[in-house]
C-alpha cells in the first residue's frame, strides 16, 4: 500500500522513522506524468534501496514558458495506481505553497555548465531545477536518488549541485527508456498530435543514425549532418544540435580534445519540445 503525503512535515516523520530503523531510502524525483521510464527509475530504486519515495510535484519556477506549465500533464490518480505496481512505499506530492511558502532565493554558480543548451534556451530552468531538487533532498534525505539521462545536462548540474554542497546522497544517472520506434520516453509526448507522433523518432533516427561512423567527419560536420536529416521534416524547428564533453558540456573541436562524447538535441514539434541525446564514445 503506498502512502500518500501533501505536507514536508509529514514526509520528514514517515522518512524519518524508516532511516531510525536503518533503513535506506531511495528517491525518485519527478513531475507526475508517469511513462515507462519514470517506472523504470523506481523500480531500480525498489531493487537498490530498502524504502522508495516518489515525489510528484510540477515545479512552477523551472518553466520559462507559461504555455508550457499551464498544458503540463497532471495525473496525479492515474500516476499514484502505476506506482503501487513498483514497490514505491511513498507519494510525496506538494502544493506550490507547501513547496514555496515564500520566494526561494538560493544562488548556484554552475559555471559554464548552464551556459549552454537548455540553459541557453531556457533562461532561469536550471536555478528552478537546483531550488527544488535541493529542497527535495533536504526533505526526503535519500541514501540514492536517480535521475534520467535523458535530462543529460540536468544530471550534471544535479551532480555538480550534489558535490560542492556536500550532499550526502548518491545520484543514479539512469539510462533513457525508448518506444519501440526510438523516440525517448517523455511527459511531453502525450502532447503530440498523431501526425507529430509519426514523425517524431525522427530526432533518434538522426542521432543513432550517426553513431557508427561518426568519427569520419570533424564534429561540426556531424552537427551540420544532423541537423541537415532532422530539418528535412518540416514540422521539426531545431532549438540546437550540440556535441559536448560529457564532463563540461563544452563543444571541442577535434574528437581527440575530449574523454567521451554526447551530441544533445532539443527541437519543436508542432508546439512541443523535444529533447534526446547520444554519447558517442
Ligand atoms: O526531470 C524532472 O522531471 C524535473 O526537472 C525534476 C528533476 C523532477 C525537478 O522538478
Amino acid at each position: 500500500m503506498i502512502e500518500l503525503t501533501h505536507t514536508i512535515l509529514e514526509t520528514r516523520a514517515v522518512v524519518q522513522k524508516q532511516i531510525s530503523e536503518g533503513k535506506t531510502i531511495g528517491f525518485v524525483p519527478t513531475m507526475g506524468a508517469l511513462h515507462q521510464g519514470h517506472l523504470e527509475l523506481v523500480c531500480q530504486a525498489v531493487l537498490e534501496n530498502d524504502f522508495v519515495v516518489v515525489s510528484i510535484f510540477v515545479n512552477p519556477i523551472q518553466f520559462n514558458n507559461a504555455d508550457d506549465l499551464a498544458k503540463y500533464p497532471r495525473t496525479l490518480e492515474s500516476d499514484i495506481l502505476k506506482l503501487g505496481e513498483t514497490g514505491c512505499k511513498l507519494v510525496f506530492a506538494p502544493s506550490a505553497d507547501e513547496m514555496y511558502p515564500e520566494p526561494d532565493l538560493t544562488k548556484f554558480d554552475f559555471g559554464l555548465l548552464d551556459k549552454v543548451m537548455e540553459g541557453k534556451f531556457r533562461p532561469g530552468h536550471f536555478k528552478g531545477v537546483a531550488i527544488v531538487v535541493k529542497k527535495l533532498l533536504e526533505i526526503v534525505m535519500p541514501t540514492k536518488a536517480y535521475f534520467g539521462e535523458k535530462d543529460f545536462q540536468q544530471l550534471a548540474i544535479i551532480k555538480k549541485m550534489v558535490n560542492k554542497l556536500q550532499m550526502p546522497v548518491l545520484i543514479v544517472p539512469c539510462a533513457i527508456v525508448r518506444e519501440p520506434d526510438g523516440l525517448a520516453m517523455s511527459s511531453r509526448n502525450a502532447r503530440l498530435t498523431e501526425a507529430e507522433r509519426a514523425e517524431a523518432p525522427v530526432l533518434y533516427r538522426a542521432l543513432s543514425g550517426i553513431k557508427e561512423n561518426y568519427s569520419w567527419f570533424i564534429p561540426d560536420g556531424i552537427r551540420q549532418l544532423i541537423r541537415g536529416e532532422i530539418q528535412e521534416n518540416q514540422l521539426f524547428r531545431i532549438e540546437y544540435v550540440d556535441i559536448v564533453d560529457t564532463e563540461t558540456l563544452q563543444p571541442f573541436e577535434d574528437w581527440s580534445d575530449v574523454e567521451h562524447a554526447v551530441v544533445c538535441v532539443a527541437a519543436f514539434i508542432g508546439n512541443v519540445r523535444l529533447i534526446d541525446n547520444i554519447v558517442l564514445y
